[in-house]
């Protein structure tokens, strides 16, 4: 492995320790690779580069109140308590834990696209050529998921927990995602955290 990857790696696993909750060796590889990826075609070596926002167009944390990792590793401990408190009340409801930590902690992985300053400014000088945004975050992360060979229920989560799933039946996990990442930004904007508000604001 270059220096770089190494580096990547390790900023990857200091920034979302849970990657180490995915038992399955093959999964966990994947969605280190996939964040690896996305990082590295868009020229960032860590996650926190990004800015700390649900959508270019919403409002970020308060200074040192929020990072874009927080927002990952909250979204998958959100998912983790909607299945607990699924399971508890309908045992026969069976959740694969590991599928939905790689789909929680996968469900931005378009985010360096998306927020990349360059792109961003690109297609506001020109959205009649380009389209503002030219690809939102959930699509290019079903290409990062896709290229890696993530399955395709992450290609999913990541390609449908926003106002896409509009369009399809969600899965099962994908509807946890969904909501875990919906809640998050709502709880948080409550909680004061958010230097706005985010109420009638529909993508994320
Ligand atoms: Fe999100």
């Amino acid at each position: 492995m270059t220096d770089q990857r190494t580096k990547l790696r390790d900023n990857l696993m200091q920034a979302l320790p849970e990657i180490n909750l995915i038992r399955k060796d093959d999964l966990r590889e994947k969605v280190i690779e996939g964040w690896m990826f996305s990082l590295q075609q868009n020229g960032l070596e860590h996650i926190d580069q990004l800015p700390p926002q649900a959508a270019p167009e919403h409002p970020p944390f308060k200074p040192g109140k929020g990072t874009q990792s927080g927002h990952f590793r909250g979204v998958g401990h959100i998912a983790q308590g909607i299945a607990d408190g699924l399971e508890k009340i309908h045992p026969e409801v069976k959740i694969d834990r590991d599928l939905l930590w790689a789909c929680a902690l996968c469900h931005d992985l378009g985010k360096p696209y998306e927020m990349g300053a360059a792109n961003q400014a690109r297609w506001k000088a020109d959205d009649a050529t380009s389209g503002d945004p030219a690809i939102r975050h959930p699509a290019y992360g079903v290409y990062v998921a896709l290229t890696v060979g993530l399955p395709e229920a992450v290609a999913h989560s990541a390609g449908y927990h926003s106002g896409e799933g509009e369009l399809v039946l969600r899965s099962l996990i994908a509807t946890i995602v969904h909501y875990a990442d919906d809640s998050y930004w709502h709880c948080v904007e409550r909680a004061g955290l958010l230097s706005g508000t985010i109420f009638g604001r529909k993508r994320h």
